[in-house]
């Protein structure tokens, strides 16, 4: 990793802007889903005890502009009770009210600003990356990020999550202040880098999820990097169609029949094997009183769907798993949010978090659904390492550059395109 990390800064007194990840979803003020603020307490308890002034900024959502449905304070409310310590809060993030509240700080004291995307300029940049390819650095930084950066001494980006948009807080930023990688972010990139760059082997991944055409890029980067790759859900359906299996009523994307082929071709060249499912749970609708039965996968009739892998598929990847040493775990291999088509996750996850918690696995699984599964199965906190962003560890997976992390790396390299060859991963 080229970045700094808390360890290297001594924080008492210092104004610290912590850029963090607050989107979670919300329910007439309510948050509903806490993980994500829970996984940001113990940053900013190591802030607070420090000395530091923390000032939190993040964004909830995706308003164009203000909008109370989207207020970031229920977030500060969730994380002040979990954390046992007061969190003031300001409703907007820049501006004389909140240069005020800044002032008054004390040493350990913590203050959530308002929702970022409140102000069209946090969200501006992404086009001007996406335009220039370049980092934000090279063409200036906006009024924006220059008010943000006023208000603090440092700059730490503890949203992984977010690290894919080369928004104002993630990429302009650190091109005001001194940057370091939070806890979250260290923690994320050295799980990737530990499952991607550098594995023990031999390593197995699991992708699953109900689109090929999604995940095109994904599977095109990892088919060379592991030694078996285990496909489930529906994505499992359009490999099966292309070795001529019939998937019955199953959702496939027939037009991506001669891509699936590709990356099988791919994936023998370099000696990966893929696995699909050798027997399925079949439904002839999506419900838990659907009509259902268990069949070998060649003999799904007309009217039924894949909906889960079968025992002895299951069997199998227990049998396989007994090799690997590692194991990335992208999307679920069933429909596992209606019963009973989440037998197959569920059990595939129970092992994988024994033989993780046996030390014999290295298990790092990530994104929105897979969090949600390894969460029902009762594993989360069985694995080795659990990522609950989206599209950022879909972005890795695929192999491109986050820009927020990009932005992270030393101020040798002075202009955003030198940062990007320093991250940049082959
Ligand atoms: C996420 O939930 O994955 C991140 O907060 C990204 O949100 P965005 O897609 O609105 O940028």
């Amino acid at each position: 990793m080229n970045f700094k990390t808390l360890d290297d800064i001594a924080l008492a007194g210092l104004k610290v802007l912590i850029r963090a990840d607050l989107d979670v979803p919300i329910k007439s003020g309510a948050v509903q889903d806490k993980i994500r603020l829970k996984r940001f307490v113990p940053t900013l308890q190591r802030l607070s005890a420090a000395k530091a002034k923390t000032i939190i900024i993040g964004h909830l959502g995706r308003p164009k502009s203000r909008d109370e449905s989207f207020s970031q304070r229920p977030t500060a409310t969730v994380l002040a009770v979990e954390m046992g310590h007061e969190i003031k809060f300001v409703d907007d993030c820049v501006g004389e009210k909140v240069r005020a509240a800044v002032d008054a700080m004390q040493p350990g004291d913590i203050l959530m600003l308002e929702n970022l995307r409140f102000h069209a300029d946090e969200t501006a940049t992404d086009k001007r990356f996406a335009h220039e390819g370049k980092n934000s650095c090279d063409i200036g930084t906006s009024t924006f990020a220059k008010d943000l950066a006023s208000l603090a001494d440092i700059y730490v980006n503890d949203a992984f999550a977010n690290s894919h948009r080369a928004h104002a807080s993630m990429v302009e930023l650190p091109c005001l202040l001194p940057s370091y990688a939070g806890p979250i972010v260290q923690a994320e990139v050295e799980a990737l880098e530990r499952a991607l760059e550098n594995p023990t082997r031999p390593m197995m991944a699991i992708v699953g999820g109900s689109k090929v055409s999604t995940k095109l890029d994904l599977l095109n980067n990892i088919v060379p990097r592991v030694n078996k790759l285990v496909l489930g859900g529906a994505m499992a359906n359009t490999f099966l169609a292309a070795k001529g299996i019939n998937v019955g009523a199953s959702m496939h994307e027939a037009e991506m029949i001669d891509q699936a082929r590709t990356i099988m071709k791919t994936a023998i060249d370099h000696g990966c094997e893929i696995i699909l499912p050798q027997d399925a749970i079949l439904a002839d609708r999506v419900a838990s009183d659907a009509r259902i039965r268990m069949a070998p996968i060649t003999d799904v009739r007309p009217d039924e769907m894949i909906l889960d892998v079968g025992p002895t598929s299951i069997a199998y990847l227990y049998q396989t798993l007994e090799h690997m040493k590692t194991l990335l775990w992208n999307g679920p291999l069933g429909v596992f949010e209606i019963l009973p088509f989440d037998a197959g996750t569920m059990a595939v996850a129970k092992f994988a978090a024994t033989k993780t918690q046996a030390g014999q696995l290295v298990t790092i699984a990530g994104g929105g659904d897979t969090a949600a599964a390894m969460n029902i199965a009762g594993v989360a906190d069985r694995l080795t390492y659990l990522s609950t962003a989206g599209g950022a560890f879909l972005e890795w997976l695929e192999g491109k550059i986050l820009p927020g992390i990009a932005a992270l790396t030393p101020s040798g390299a002075t202009t955003g395109s030198e940062k990007l060859k320093i991250v940049s991963r082959s």
